[in-house]
């Protein structure tokens, strides 16, 4: 059974629209674990436009889950992860002008700048995965460079017509396929909701999935631990049929 990572940006992107101190993600990470979120995931970009250093620290000290630190391959990022010490670091490609992640990491193309920095999170015993598209060369890569998970990356599923997304699916369950072959262990992210997680939750081996707009925007309606239950219930049973829509009330 998949577990969840409840991704908390968005709670930091509503404080930052006003530079103020609420709504506070630390509060908020503690009402996803009440609610039943198995991790906590944050992006620490470096233009700060959500979470910001204060929140990581603070993360660290008060989340009793997992937490989950997406950051770019970069020095700086890796000081500071070196620093705070997160359960999982997982390494994201980052464009400034971009709204989100766009895109998996190419891994392949700098295998050996990051088979080195995935050894060094490692040796500080900081678990490393790769946020990837689910291509055969890049989990090849993944491999190759010694991590030891991979996030697949969603969007493209989760973006697709209702006529391509079976076809979507389909390319995640190989990856995940692939990927476990090469002995390596599956998360996977982006893009998912309430109508299409259940497929990606059902996929084989799905270790944790990564969720955080769609939760946060359902939060509005009914409070962030109610919708983390809600997430957490799709997850936990899940049906492979992606066509079927949502099944919250
Ligand atoms: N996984 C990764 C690597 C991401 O970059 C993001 C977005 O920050 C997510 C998961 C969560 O995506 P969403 O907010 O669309 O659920």
């Amino acid at each position: 059974m998949a577990s969840l990572g409840v991704n908390i940006d968005h709670i930091a992107n509503v404080r930052q629209a006003r530079r103020t101190v609420e709504p506070d993600p630390v509060t908020h990470a503690l009402l996803a674990e009440l609610g039943g979120a198995d991790g906590i995931t944050v992006h620490l970009r470096e233009d700060r436009r959500h979470i910001q250093d204060r929140d990581v620290d603070l993360l660290r000290q008060t989340v009793r889950t997992r937490l989950n630190l997406e950051m770019a391959a970069t020095a700086a990022m890796e000081a500071i992860a070196r620093r705070v010490r997160p359960a999982m670091v997982t390494l994201v490609p980052e464009r400034r002008e971009e709204v989100t992640t766009e895109g998996g990491l190419d891994v392949a193309s700098q295998v050996a700048p990051l088979a080195a920095l995935v050894r060094r999170l490692e040796d500080e015993g900081i678990g490393v995965s790769l946020f990837v598209d689910p291509d055969p060369a890049q989990l090849d890569a993944c491999c190759a460079i010694g991590a030891r998970w991979v996030e697949l990356h969603t969007g493209r599923y989760a973006e697709a017509r209702w006529d391509e997304q079976p076809s979507e699916l389909a390319r995640l369950i190989e990856g995940a396929v692939t990927a476990r072959q090469l002995g390596l262990r599956v998360n996977a992210g982006h893009g998912l909701t309430y109508a299409n997680v259940e497929p990606v939750a059902a996929i084989e081996g799905m270790e944790e999935l990564n969720i955080g707009h769609t939760i946060v925007a359902r939060a509005l309606a009914v409070g962030l631990k109610e919708a983390v239950r809600e997430m957490k219930t799709l997850i936990q049973n899940p049906r492979r049929d992606p066509l079927f829509g949502s099944r919250l009330p």
